[in-house]
């Protein structure tokens, strides 16, 4: 295995694909589709653009269907939901499918969408993440952060180090964190979440899209992402832009 981490969906390369691609936007929308997977929604199907979220969720039956939609941070009006995971109870989102569009967390992984295999990761499940990678040991790994608009998110690179940092720690025969990682990035995650991981919360407060979801009024979301291996819940990508919680 191989672990490449890019920041931002815009570094995320475009003239080749890796074996498995993991989008990351711990704030909020992984974080999110992971929460409403493991309360049993049916998919998440994710857009880009809201018009055609609205054009291809209209399709669907009213009481199959829940349409998520965030910009900035907040719900978009005509949605049922914005994008907050304390959102998704099993009695709202049980056998329903989500179609959803955020500002950064969608974008990213409709980027990664033609790798062979697709994977959303946030703290709250990371171990469920490691697991899989361990048992199916894919020899490129690409981890995108979400970011925001375009630049860097410290709570989407934190999650990658965690991620790399168990694989390094897990990995049988001699799996060091040298041998796995593919780029400088790899290594500053790293270091990153071993300086934070104890002040989870303290660092998603501190992070910009935290302070944002601050002024929202949105502390419990951000306490609720900021926790790690709580969700036994693995989103992968069954048809392009469609996850399904993984069965083994
Ligand atoms: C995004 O996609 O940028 C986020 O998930 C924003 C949020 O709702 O916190």
């Amino acid at each position: 295995m191989k672990v490449f981490i890019f920041h931002t969906p815009e570094l995320i390369p475009t003239d080749s694909l890796p074996d498995c691609a993991i989008a990351i936007d711990v704030l909020r929308a992984t974080s999110t589709i992971s929460t409403a997977l493991a309360a049993g929604a049916e998919a998440v199907q994710a857009f880009s653009s809201m018009d055609e979220l609205m054009r291809v969720s209209e399709q669907w039956s009213p009481d199959r269907r829940l349409r998520a939609g965030e910009r900035g941070g907040a719900k978009v009006e005509g949605c049922e939901m914005g994008n907050s995971p304390l959102a998704c109870t099993p009695e709202l989102v049980g056998g329903k499918r989500l179609f959803m569009s955020t500002t950064n967390g969608t974008r990213c992984l409709e980027k990664i969408q033609n790798a062979k295999t697709v994977l959303a990761a946030a703290l709250i499940n990371r171990a469920a993440i490691v697991k899989y990678l361990l048992s199916q040991q894919p020899e490129t790994i690409w981890i995108a952060g979400s970011g925001w608009e375009g630049s860097y998110s410290l709570e989407d690179t934190v999650c990658a180090g965690a991620i790399v940092h168990a694989l390094s720690d897990l990995a049988a025969k001699g799996q060091t964190l040298e041998s796995l990682a593919g780029n400088d990035e790899a290594f500053a995650a790293v270091a990153l979440y071993t300086q934070w991981q104890d002040r989870l919360v303290d660092l998603l407060c501190n992070a910009t899209h935290g302070q944002r979801l601050l002024r929202l009024d949105c502390l419990d979301d951000l306490k609720y992402c900021a926790q790690l291996d709580t969700l036994d819940v693995l989103p992968i990508q069954r048809q392009l832009g469609v996850l399904v919680a993984h069965q083994e």
